[in-house]
């Protein structure tokens, strides 16, 4: 979705806005823009493009300010071209705006402005900003900074939606008013100088401190200092965080793509999310979390809810919570558990899951168990995310800034992370033997090692590649865990192949889709389970009779029944298997996107994190 980037300080501006706005690429725009204070008045530059194309704008090379405020847009209200490109201007030309989300009352807004008196050039929501900034100055008989304040709050309680703003003007030519709502904005500091984002990676090689924004908390920036109030506009004092990620790890580190990096990081971001909260002989213990025994006693049911790729994560492991927590566990989606009105209540732990802790409907999802009385834990990767705050208990992933729009070793992270917050409450409810809970605690600390060894051996996913990129359709079949796996290997697919895929538990191929294998079709399979294995084997027959081609991706020792390409991947405990099985299918749609000439890293249509409905 959208990004912003932003800067005051003592250095030229518009080179720190481009670069900001370039390692924001990854997660989708169609246009870019920037603005700066320059001599006596607000610059504008943007068109629909790359953010590279700034670089050919007329006039950008004579930019020397040293504040402005950056922007790649994701198109929602009115199509990518120029015109609607932020930052946006009022019609004075005096403020300019980039905005992050949606603006719902952006209508009722626009025809107020009319009629008294303003035009737009723009079909965007976001244009209404400047322009109520300005006309609310006007009404006020002060012009000092806090009456720019002011319009700024009135603007924001004018606003229904979502927002991240950043506000420059010429009138205020030293400073900078920046404000969120339900869409994140974050504040570097530097020395004598505040870099604005809101996504992290943008400004790790500027600074690793940061200021982390609520709702409605607004910014008076000047070189010198961050002035914080509230929405009535107290001031307020804010905490600086230290973050502990570093710029390396936002770089591609000499491989091609950020989505093979972060393949390859796996090991690590396990071995680093498992961290302290596992040792051998000793109960799992949580740093930031403890759950009683009489709350998870009183628990009728758990949730797991998240989108996309977290979804994924939270069905592979929630038969970990049944079966060693004994409580009832489903996972939703979080756009469908939002509107269906749940059955809720205090007996009921939420769990999000949400490797960004952006995402509007999974935040929205936690709103409304909150209000339901249900307590809710957040598994995220990103401190101090909007979810995080959202939540009443947080976990963290440990897999450092996951860029690739498609989502590799946040995936796999938090497979561990539920994995052991399952086994965490089970010993806190003290339920089960403990023999096969130590066992899975052993195999959990060997999973970095055993991913090592997957990943020594790529060449044969990779020629495998070699021979279905052309292909149209390919179906993942698995039972149990595995159908989860297959699931997470279908979506990564589709996500960056553009390959039309399907998923399926194997025993549903005979209730329909099987009228779809014909010559050629692939089929790619999971077995890890070997009570389930010969079950999946006669499913594999049935396409194999049709003229299907066949990668079988196990753990066990098979005979070759006429698969074209049996992938072994080492043992584990059944229940972890999907952090072991998913790799060749991330290597394999890795690949497949490589031979097809695709843009790996930003696939078309789709955004890293996506912050409106
Ligand atoms: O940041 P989140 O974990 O909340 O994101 C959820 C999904 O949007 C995300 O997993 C998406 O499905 C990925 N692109 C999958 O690779």
């Amino acid at each position: 979705m959208c990004g912003i980037v932003g800067y005051i300080g003592t250095k030229k501006a518009c080179p720190i806005l481009i670069n900001g706005l370039l390692r924001l690429e990854y997660r989708g725009y169609d246009s870019a823009g920037i603005s700066t204070i320059e001599d006596g008045y607000v610059s504008l530059m943007k068109n629909k493009g790359r953010v590279m194309n700034l670089y050919d704008l007329e006039g950008i090379d004579d930019l020397n300010g040293s504040i402005g405020i950056a922007h790649t847009r994701w198109a929602t209200h009115g199509k990518p071209c120029k015109e609607n490109s932020h930052p946006h201007m009022d019609n004075s030309n005096t403020f300019s705006v980039v905005h992050n989300g949606i603006i719902e009352n952006y209508n009722e807004l626009r025809d107020f402005l009319t009629k008294e008196g303003y035009s737009f050039r723009s079909q965007t929501d976001t244009e209404v900003i400047p322009n109520l900034i300005h006309y609310y100055i006007n009404q006020d008989t002060q012009k000092d900074t806090m009456a720019f304040l002011r319009a700024v709050q009135k603007t924001c309680n004018a606003m229904q939606g979502s927002f991240a703003i950043e506000v420059i003007s010429s009138l205020y030519p030293d400073n900078m008013i920046v404000v969120r709502k339900d869409s994140p904005l974050v504040i570097g500091k530097g020395k004598r100088e505040f870099y604005i984002c809101s996504d992290i990676p943008a400004i790790l090689s500027f600074t690793r401190d940061f200021y982390l924004l609520n709702d409605y908390e607004y910014v008076l920036l000047s070189r010198d200092e961050a002035k914080f109030y509230d929405k009535e506009l107290a001031p307020i004092t804010k905490e600086l965080k230290n973050i502990e990620w570093d710029a390396s790890s936002a770089d591609k580190d000499g491989f091609e793509d950020y989505m093979l990096k972060e393949i390859f990081e796996q090991p690590k971001s396990i071995r680093e999310t498992i961290g302290a909260k596992l040792k051998s002989n000793e109960a799992i213990a949580f740093e930031d979390l403890s759950l009683s025994k009489d709350y998870l006693t009183s628990l009728h049911k758990i949730y797991i809810i998240a989108c996309g790729t977290a979804m994924h994560a939270g069905l592979g492991t929630k038969a970990l919570f049944e079966k060693f927590c004994h409580i009832p566990t489903e996972v939703d989606i979080a756009s469908e558990f939002r509107y269906r009105d749940p059955l809720i209540d205090d007996k009921t732990l939420c769990i999000y899951i949400s490797q960004s802790g952006e995402t509007a409907d999974t935040i929205a999802a936690v709103k409304l168990a909150k209000s339901k009385g249900a307590k809710t834990l957040a598994v995220s990767n990103v401190i101090g995310s909007s979810i995080t705050r959202e939540a009443d208990y947080c976990i963290y992933t440990h897999a450092g800034p996951e860029i690739a729009v498609a989502s590799t070793k946040a995936y796999t992270a938090q497979l561990v992370l539920l994995s052991l917050l399952a086994l965490y409450m089970a010993e806190v409810l003290q339920e089960n033997s403990n023999s096969e809970i130590e066992n899975i605690k052993q195999e959990l600390l060997l999973l970095p090692t055993k991913i090592e060894e997957i990943l020594k051996n790529t060449k044969p996913v990779q020629d495998f590649a070699k021979k279905i990129y052309k292909e149209s359709d390919m179906f993942f079949l698995g039972r149990g865990v595995d159908y989860a796996v297959a699931l997470e290997g279908s979506l990564k697919l589709k996500e960056i192949s553009y390959i039309h895929s399907e998923a399926y538990a194997a025993g549903e191929l005979k209730h329909g889709p099987i009228a779809l294998i014909e010559n050629g079709v692939t089929v790619i399979s999971m077995i890890t389970n070997p009570d389930l294995a010969a079950k999946t084997i006669s499913n594999i027959q049935e396409v194999i009779t049709r003229g299907a081609k066949t990668m079988v991706v196990t753990n066990q020792e098979l005979e070759n029944k006429g698969f074209d390409f049996i992938y072994t991947i080492p043992k584990t405990h059944p229940m972890l298997s999907p952090v072991l099985s998913v790799v060749p299918l991330q290597l394999l749609s890795y690949y497949i996107s490589k031979e097809k000439g695709l843009d790996v890293d930003k696939p078309r249509n789709l955004a890293k994190s996506v912050t409106v409905e």
